[in-house]
């Protein structure tokens, strides 16, 4: 009989996890839960609200205090913070470059798995962020590793702000990236790395639906 799985996909910035994910989310008719979003959220309103992010009390006590919300929309996802639509802030480029140092955090990262088990439990499941397959959902059916070579993230990046109107230069959203895969892999709680368990899947050459469709074989073969 079939059931509901749950898929982990962990990777490096821009590698393509939240786009593969929403879509074999959707393939599979699953439940995509993107825990960056969730790391960006608490970030957003820490800076809206001054704190101190070398302070892992204060962000957890913000957090503690903090309602974030994952809504399907369509095909994609919009974030609520206390109620209040935040998907394209938490995109800001002072997010993306304060949330390492967030996510660093022993205690708002303890926080932040069990909200994601929470949201997990019991049903399909895709899952996207950096400590899926090696914290969050150890016991995950299928655990995937996705990677491109940064020259490819930091185009693709490229291109998606492009459309969105924003207009940063290549060469500083590639050292942005390289910045953050260096901070997330070498943090000391839960860092970035491959679970031994993870299938490697190396997106530099593939398009969107190759790599949906060999995921999805994937996890079909465990459905079982
Ligand atoms: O989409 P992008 O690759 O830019 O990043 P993201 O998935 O939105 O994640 C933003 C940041 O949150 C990462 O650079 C990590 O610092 C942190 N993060 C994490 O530590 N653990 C996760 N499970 C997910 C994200
Ligand atoms: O979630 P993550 O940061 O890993 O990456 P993403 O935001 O899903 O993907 C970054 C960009 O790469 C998006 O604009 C995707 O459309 C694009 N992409 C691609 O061109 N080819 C792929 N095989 C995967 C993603």
């Amino acid at each position: 009989m079939l059931k509901g799985i749950t898929i982990a996909i962990d990777g490096p910035a821009a590698a393509g996890k939240s786009t593969i994910a929403k879509r074999i989310a959707k393939k599979l008719g699953y439940t995509y839960i993107d825990t960056g979003a969730m790391y960006r959220a608490l970030t957003h309103k820490a800076i809206v609200q001054g704190i101190n992010m070398d302070s892992d009390n204060e962000l957890s006590d913000l957090l503690r205090q903090t309602e974030i919300v994952l809504l399907p929309v369509n095909d994609t996802q919009a974030i609520l913070i206390d109620g209040e639509d935040c998907t394209e802030e938490i995109r800001s480029q002072s997010v993306t470059a304060g949330v390492s140092k967030v996510a660093a955090h022993g205690t708002v990262r303890k926080l932040m798995v069990e909200k994601q088990r929470d949201l997990a439990a019991g049903m399909g499941v895709v899952m996207d962020g950096r400590d899926i397959g090696t914290e969050v959902l150890p016991d995950a059916e299928v655990k995937i590793f996705m990677t491109a070579s940064v020259d490819e993230r930091a185009e693709r990046r490229f291109i998606e702000n492009t459309k969105r109107g924003i207009h940063t230069p290549l060469e500083e959203l590639k050292q942005a990236i390289e910045n953050r895969d260096k901070a997330d892999s070498e943090r000391e709680i839960s860092p970035l790395k491959r679970a031994e368990d993870a299938i490697l899947v190396d997106t530099t050459s593939m398009s969107i639906e190759e790599v949906v469709d060999e995921i999805v074989e994937i996890a079909e073969k465990r459905m079982y």
